[in-house]
């Protein structure tokens, strides 16, 4: 039988099935059964942010395969403590505790929870197009009816409001506010970006009325637009950071973090993990952070990052309503379904993926080169010329 049959055979179908099995990976390049190299302009969602089987990260990986997988955090591990304080370093500000989980969403339902037990209060403002992740309180902070409305009622109580309005972020806020959670980039939701004014105001109404800014850079982080954080270049300054996908190098991971401030109002106990922490993640996040100390590597991804705008940008077809982006996160807006194009792409052994029906996301690799970038913009103009 055909492994993708198979695969049918087993697994919920929860996942739209791509028809492609995957057995390598390699640089910028996925490998099918046959040896077919597939170039991924997706970075599997955004997690191999340096391509697959990078030298010094899988090296590292596999080193520490040796040493030591796990260990519970009520044990001590220096690669552990190594990893946190090398995190707290590259977000340059106000952070200085962590806690690590193992998913995105993960790191989410610990923002949540850390917020409402250091605030003592229960509302928080999300915005309408928001993907924070599927989980109970991830969900409920996640915006659309998509996702949210067979699991109705959902969690504490939540306002969403449109994404870069501020007078209806004014509108919202009650004295009972705990926190507001934004992705300063939106991903899942399109690759949307905000007016720089939204940001400032979100800033200094956090400030100003003592409500907690959570940021959600799971997609957004680590290099993806061309800084450390999305968030530096609209000056965000977080209370609560999370972060996930690439940050470990392909291992499972959610990291939360939090000022001082916030940490010292969590009790022990109140929100653990069995896997958090766990060395193995630990050193994928020291090779990563090492990785991007070469400098370059941001330059490499705003230089690219504008390349890849330009170049859809100049794409001129009614079928294409709006391409956007920042860095090598761009999304290309189209007024019919992306299927037939991830389906296009994928037969000239590029793959690209979805946001919502009608949006083609790339989210290349950061050491993507412009000869690579090229292949996908010839064939998308070839597609619509
Ligand atoms: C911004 C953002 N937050 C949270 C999540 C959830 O992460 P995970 O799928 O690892 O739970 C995602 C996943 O795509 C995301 O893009």
């Amino acid at each position: 039988m055909n492994k993708t049959t198979a695969s049918e055979n087993y697994l919920i179908a929860l996942y739209p099935n791509r028809g492609i099995t995957f057995t390598k990976g390699n640089g910028v390049y996925l490998y099918d059964q046959n040896g077919e190299k597939y170039l991924d302009l997706g970075s599997n969602y955004g997690v191999n942010i340096f391509g697959y089987n990078h030298p010094s990260i899988t090296s590292a990986l596999q080193r520490q395969l040796n040493d030591l997988v796990n260990l519970h955090c009520s044990f001590n591990n220096q690669v552990r403590t190594q990893a946190a304080e090398n995190l707290l370093k590259a977000t340059n500000g106000r952070l200085s505790k962590v806690f690590f989980s193992n998913s995105g969403a993960e790191a989410i339902e610990a923002a949540l929870k850390f917020a409402r037990v250091a605030t003592g209060k229960s509302h928080f403002i999300a915005m309408k197009n928001a993907y924070h992740g599927k989980t109970l309180g991830a969900l409920s902070a996640t915006g659309g009816d998509r996702y949210r409305n067979p699991f109705l009622p959902l969690l504490w109580d939540f306002t969403h409001i449109t994404f870069g309005d501020t007078e209806e972020l004014q509108r919202s806020i009650s004295n009972n506010t705990a926190a507001i959670m934004i992705e300063p980039v939106q991903g899942e939701g399109g690759i949307h970006i905000a007016p720089q004014e939204f940001y400032s105001q979100l800033q200094d109404i956090c400030v100003r009325r003592n409500i907690l800014l959570i940021v959600d850079e799971i997609q957004s982080g680590v290099g993806r637009t061309g800084t450390f954080l999305a968030g530096e270049q609209f000056g965000l300054k977080p209370d609560i950071l999370c972060l996930g996908k690439g940050i470990a190098g392909g291992i499972p991971i959610g990291v939360t973090l939090v000022t001082k401030e916030i940490s010292s109002k969590i009790p022990l106990h109140i929100h653990t993990s069995t896997f958090g922490g766990n060395p193995l993640a630990c050193a994928g996040i020291l090779a990563v952070l090492k990785e991007l100390e070469n400098g370059k590597i941001f330059d490499n991804v705003k230089e690219l990052g504008r390349y890849l705008l330009d170049q859809l940008k100049s794409i001129d077809n009614p079928k294409i309503a709006e391409v956007r982006g920042l860095g090598l996160m761009v999304g290309m807006e189209l007024k019919e379904n992306a299927t037939p194009v991830l389906r296009a792409l994928q037969q000239e052994r590029i793959i690209a993926i979805p946001a919502g029906s009608n949006i083609v996301r790339f989210l290349p690799p950061l050491i993507i080169t412009k000869n690579e970038l090229d292949k996908a913009i010839s064939v998308l103009k070839r597609i619509y010329s």
